[in-house]
């Protein structure tokens, strides 16, 4: 006998009790009664079991009907025993919480008046002869074996025996085989019929035509082809229609015609998402009378949005999101739309044009209107609608002052995404007592405080407004799990972010906040010290003090970025320790002083390293080689310390606040700093500005995967080591206004991905190597001005001459060559950062990955790790 799980037993046997006494005969064989069970089960007293005395149980509940063991926590084999039960008409488990199986379901066959069977998600992997098996059932109405990774589909059944059959559920299931032949479409009485993503293909079967009793049909998410057969007239009981995720590839209106006439005004679901539709809607259609769900999201349709939409009086949800509508909707279009309750146009042209003293008939839950176009008003039929869920009408050209209703009808909204119109006004000075989880009213000219959070509140974004003032001192919200600020003339100071446990993103640079960064008091009774941030960006404010010592409590960290700010004091030697995931840090443009600390070296994530335009001094430590993430070109799809938003599976659900195309899984501010999903793959060290002295470490060569490198304006002396020819992926490299001399290494001329050098004002000598990749970059020769020891091309001193010409001579060649070299290579540096200029102009992303690192306008790179706002699907 085989374990079964304590708890199961126990329930099981409760519920063989009950069926028995209390609940025998008074249960309906067919649907379960579920008030009935409960009482039930909560009266009884449960008593403890052996597994040795299931059988025995079993055999000792010889007149059961009823047996449901669904939502209770069963767990492992089906006893066999089940078979005993021969008066059995009702059967249903479920095993959502654990692994139910059976390896053979012949006890099945023994329960010969089974009208019911639900066995959906129970593992029978190993079951071939399912179909004989269920076919020996001949009382069997309902049959549902969905997600019960069943394999085999025979083509047909010699005998059916299934002439009861209404019910057939087998969604889930890897059949991996053509559609036709297939059994169950000889089980002609079948009116219900479940085949989502059985890994069927081929054409659409014309068995259908013969299925004339069908009222349900799902066969989306296989790999069907080609448009439904022309003989389905017969269908005149169909009601609701599932073909999502297939691929019709056909027309819209040709699809219409082919839809059984005489089922039209029963026909209440029709749902074709992502089936590849195409054309326009027809302009004129026998309306569907009943048609309560209408879904054709994600084809490709195109033309306007036809008349007859608006006698659908009965249509609750209208989805026609991703498709090329375009076109005016009125009211002519919307005032029949009594029922109406969710409205889905996102990602079409779709313009909603109403008279503004116009009264919807509809109340809505959802509005889904991304990139219509309502604007340039607020539209004031949104005034009517105060049950709003789920809003969202980002990008749809609204330029207007947000009106006082509309902070009223949002109240109780729950995701609320106005996102990049030009709504001003200030924010609601009751917007903690707002019910949103979600709010993005970002890219918009909304101005004035930031009031006091919604307390249920997750995500908010309010960047690239015009609010101003300080940050409420208690911000509410202690959900918060991202937090984007960005790009606003907020001031004052930050208050502590330690309370929030859950956040993790973190943006509010690009402000004017003050003062130094606070620090967590956890005492020590606290039990939950340590925060979750992931990314904070705080760059590009006028925040002073020291580095911020709460994030020692912060051992999630990858992102910092602190650039452009006051802060000072000296690096914490306990970065390397306290911020084990740290691959992104950057500083630059604030007063940090002294050395680099060794302990840095330990962070053997750190792939981008910022410290340019500080204080630093001392020298570079040699341990700069334990930087693995300069050393190894990182594959981030396998990788678990950035969270990749693609891996997560979880979307945005319908409101589209924060989605993202493919390219877009990292996206950096504004239009000069727009990373395409490049930044994660951006190694980069760059010490510029510093007063770093003695020479560059040799080992500087083993950080192989280094996309840029720059230790300009610094100290560094000694010779450019050798080794700086491994560097093969470097695109820019800078080690300018330092005191190197020496030979410039030959190796270098071995950087093939090479586009940006500066060896300029140094005390390198000798002659200048000449490979090929260093005759096409585009700034030479201003390369190598100020180091009057070169020669050779491109360089208009050449090597052999100046050996020739006799020392007094050359000096004064010397001086009059200086001057003229100088102002050629003046002119050449103009030249040469005005072509740079230009190319940067016209070529976007040479721009972000080369030229951002000089230009300190162009460089403040931020990293947006985009946000998931899996709530959303709890509010649908
Ligand atoms: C369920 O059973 C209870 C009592 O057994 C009965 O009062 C109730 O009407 C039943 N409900 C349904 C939906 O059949
Ligand atoms: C119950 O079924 C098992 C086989 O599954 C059988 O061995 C046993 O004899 C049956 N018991 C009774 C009481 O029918
Ligand atoms: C189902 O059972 C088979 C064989 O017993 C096993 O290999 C498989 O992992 C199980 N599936 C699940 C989802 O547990
Ligand atoms: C039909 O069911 C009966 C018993 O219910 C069984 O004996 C017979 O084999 C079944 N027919 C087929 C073709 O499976
Ligand atoms: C698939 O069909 C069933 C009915 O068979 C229906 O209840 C269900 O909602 C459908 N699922 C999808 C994803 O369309
Ligand atoms: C849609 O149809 C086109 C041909 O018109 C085909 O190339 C494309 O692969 C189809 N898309 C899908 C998702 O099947
Ligand atoms: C329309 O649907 C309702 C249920 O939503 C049903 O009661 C009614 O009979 C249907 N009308 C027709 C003509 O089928
Ligand atoms: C949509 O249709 C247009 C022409 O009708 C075609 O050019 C385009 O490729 C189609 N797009 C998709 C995704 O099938
Ligand atoms: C809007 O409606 C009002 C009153 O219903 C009417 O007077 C006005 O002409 C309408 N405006 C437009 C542009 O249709
Ligand atoms: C916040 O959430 C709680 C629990 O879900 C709920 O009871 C409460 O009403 C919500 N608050 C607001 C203002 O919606």
């Amino acid at each position: 006998m085989h374990m079964l799980h304590v708890s199961c037993v126990q329930l099981a046997i409760v519920l063989f009790l009950l069926a028995q006494t209390e609940c025998s005969g008074g249960i309906s064989a067919h649907h379960p009664n579920e008030t009935g069970i409960t009482r039930c089960i909560t009266t009884e007293s449960c008593n403890r079991f052996s597994d040795q005395q299931v059988p025995e149980f079993l055999s000792s509940l010889h007149n059961l009907r009823y047996l449901s063991l669904s939502h209770s926590s069963f767990n492992g084999r089906i006893p066999p025993q089940l078979g005993n039960l021969s008066n059995l008409r009702y059967f249903s488990i479920d095993s959502n919480f654990g692994e139910t199986y059976s390896t053979d379901i012949s006890w099945l066959s023994r329960l010969s008046s089974l009208e019911y069977l639900d066995m959906s998600f129970v593992n029978l992997s190993t079951i071939v002869h399912w179909v004989p098996t269920v076919n020996m059932l001949r009382s069997l109405k309902f049959l549902s074996l969905s997600f019960c990774e069943l394999r085999t589909s025979p083509d047909s059944l010699l005998h059916s025996n299934l002439t009861s059959l209404e019910t057939l559920e087998i969604s889930g299931n890897r059949f991996n085989k053509h559609v036709s032949p297939n059994w169950f479409w000889d089980v002609t009485n079948l009116k219900h019929l479940g085949v989502l993503a059985c890994q069927f293909h081929g054409r659409f079967p014309d068995q259908l035509g013969s299925m004339t009793s069908i009222v349900v049909l799902n066969l989306s998410g296989n790999n069907l082809v080609g448009m439904i057969p022309s003989n389905l007239n017969n269908l005149c009981n169909l009601e609701e229609l599932f073909l999502s995720a297939i691929n019709i590839n056909g027309s819209i209106a040709e699809f219409f015609e082919r839809l059984p006439d005489c089922s039209r005004s029963k026909l209440r679901t029709l749902v074709l998402t992502m089936s590849n539709l195409t054309g326009s809607l027809p302009a004129k259609l026998e309306p569907f009378s009943n048609l309560t769900w209408l879904d054709l999201s994600g084809n490709n349709l195109t033309g306007p949005v036809p008349m007859w939409i608006g006698e659908l009086t009965k249509l609750t949800d209208l989805e026609l999101s991703s498709n090329n509508l375009d076109g005016i909707m009125n009211e002519n279009h919307l005032s029949g739309l009594v029922s109406l309750e969710r409205l889905s146009l996102t990602f079409n042209s779709i313009a909603i044009v109403v008279n503004s003293t116009w009264v919807p008939p509809f109340s809505l839950t959802d509005v889904e209107l991304s990139s219509c176009i309502l604007g340039p008003e607020f539209p004031m039929w949104l005034r009517w609608q105060t049950r709003i869920f789920n809003l969202d009408i980002s990008n749809t050209s609204i330029s207007d002052k947000v009106p006082d209703w509309f902070w009223k009808i949002s109240s109780s909204v729950y995701t609320l995404n106005i996102r990049n119109n030009q709504i001003s006004g200030l924010l609601p000075s009751t917007m903690e007592f707002m019910a949103a989880t979600a709010m993005d009213l970002s890219y918009n000219q909304f101005s004035g405080p930031i009031p006091k959070l919604p307390i249920n509140l997750t995500n908010l974004d309010l960047s690239r407004n015009r609010l101003s003032g300080p940050l409420p001192a208690d911000f509410g919200a202690p959900g918060l799990e991202t937090l984007f600020l960005f790009d606003n003339y907020i001031s004052g100071t930050i208050p502590s972010l330690c309370k929030f446990q859950f956040l993790w993103l973190v943006d509010i640079s690009g402000n004017k906040l003050t003062g130094s960064i606070p620090d967590c008091s956890f005492n020590t009774s606290t039990k939950n010290t340590s925060l979750n941030i992931v990314n904070l960006s705080l760059g590009n404010n006028k925040l002073s003090g020291k580095f911020p010592s709460f994030l020692q409590n912060c051992q999630t960290l990858v992102f910092l970025d602190l650039a452009n700010n006051q802060l000072s004091g000296p690096l914490p030697v306990w970065i390397g320790e306290k911020l084990p995931s740290l691959a992104f840090l950057r500083l630059r443009s604030n007063m940090f002083y002294g050395h680099i600390p060794v302990e840095l070296t330990k962070l053997v994530n750190l792939q981008y390293l910022d410290l340019a335009y500080n204080n630093i001094s001392g020298s570079l430590p040699e341990s700069f080689v334990n930087f693995k993430g300069m050393v190894v070109t990182r594959d981030y799809h396998n990788d678990d310390k950035i969270p990749d938003p693609f891996a997560s599976g979880m979307s945005s659900g319908d409101n589209e606040m924060m989605d993202f195309t493919d390219n877009f899984n990292v996206v950096t501010k504004g239009q000069e700093q727009l990373y395409t999903g490049e930044i994660i793959y951006m190694v980069n060290l760059d010490l510029s500005c510093n007063n770093i002295i003695g020479q560059i470490p040799e080992e500087i060569g083993t950080l192989v995967a280094l996309k840029n490198l720059n230790l300009s304006w610094n100290a560094f002396s000694g010779n450019i080591p050798d080794k700086i020819g491994a560097l093969v992926q470097v695109e820019s490299l800078d080690l300018s206004h330092n005191d190197l001399s020496g030979e410039i290494p030959n190796s270098l001329s071995a950087l093939t991905s090479l586009s940006h050098l500066n060896l300029s004002y140094n005390n390198l000598s000798g002659k200048v190597p000449s490979g090929n990749q260093l005759r096409t970059l585009d700034d030479q020769p201003s390369i190598y001005i100020g180091n009057p020891g070169l020669c050779g091309p491109p360089l208009s001193k050449s090597c052999s001459q100046t050996e020739l010409v006799p020392s007094a001579q050359k000096d004064h060649e010397d001086e009059s060559e200086k001057v003229f070299f100088s102002l050629a290579m003046g002119i050449g540096y103009v030249m040469g950062i005005w072509i740079v200029l230009c190319i940067f102009l016209f070529q976007r992303k040479w721009r972000a990955i080369c030229f951002s690192f000089y230009d300190s306008t162009y460089d403040r790179i931020y990293v947006q790790v985009a946000v998931t706002w899996a709530s959303f699907k709890f509010y649908k």
